[in-house]
């Protein structure tokens, strides 16, 4: 569903692609590692270092697939929408692959990869069902699909969409959507997933020191990670 009537910035919204190209230059100041990372490194599966192939599903410019290197998988192919967080990508280096297309569409290899992940890019996509579809038909028997999302319980109590401040100060909106836990769930089951492993992350004092207007959200969650699987 569409985020709006939750919506208590009414910031202007833009589109996905003009969006993150306006904010690709300034994106990896403004995410903290406590939103994705900090979930990422709580999970007791998949086991990283024996991952050989992964697909990383919107990797912007490049954080997630990083985090994969740096932890042991050893390729990652990247894909994005955005030409700008793409080129960020390239100059991070730890994709061997990136593409420019739909994260529903990717145009990579069937039953390929060990892992697939997607960070942060849910709430772009007016229909969770053709990303686990896509997810699905990337996976190798017996892989993992790892979801990491902006919580919904988050995006209303906070009102907050997705957004990024332009150039010229002003807040922007990338056009938003609320999928909540069971659309998750039905989505990713409908595909032939099954749920390994779920954790959440709470706004907590590292959050309030990094955001103190956000003492008022103590305890909620902001984040979620689902470790999906299909075997
Ligand atoms: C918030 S960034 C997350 C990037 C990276 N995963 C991270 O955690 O830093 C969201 C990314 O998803 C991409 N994106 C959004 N919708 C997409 C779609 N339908 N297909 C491909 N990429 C998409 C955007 O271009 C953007 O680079």
């Amino acid at each position: 569903m569409r985020f709006d009537d939750f919506d208590q910035r009414g910031y202007p919204e833009v589109d996905v692609r003009t969006g993150y190209g306006a904010w690709a230059a300034t994106y990896d100041g403004s995410v903290l590692d406590a939103m994705d990372i900090a979930l990422l490194e709580q999970l007791k599966e998949p086991v990283w270092s024996t991952v050989d192939l992964a697909a990383d599903l919107g990797c912007g410019t490049g954080r997630t697939g990083a985090w994969l290197r740096a932890n042991g998988v050893s390729t990652v192919h990247g894909v994005d929408l955005t030409p700008e967080m793409l080129e960020g990508a390239g100059r991070r280096g730890a994709h061997a692959k990136l593409v420019e297309a739909d994260v529903t569409e990717t145009g990579l290899p069937s039953r390929s990869y060990q892992l697939i992940t997607a960070s942060l890019i849910d709430e772009h996509l007016d229909d969770l069902a053709p990303l686990y579809r896509e997810a699905a038909r990337l996976a190798a028997p017996g892989s993992a699909f790892v979801l990491v999302a902006y919580h919904p319980q988050f995006m209303m109590v906070s009102g907050m969409p997705t957004h990024f401040t332009s150039a010229d100060g002003e807040s922007v909106t990338i056009a938003t959507n609320l999928h909540l836990v069971s659309d998750h769930v039905g989505a990713a089951l409908a595909a032939g997933w099954r749920l390994a492993e779920m954790r959440e992350g709470l706004i907590d004092d590292h959050w309030v020191a990094a955001k103190p207007k956000w003492a008022r959200f103590r305890g909620q969650p902001i984040s979620v990670a689902y470790v999906w699987r299909n075997d």
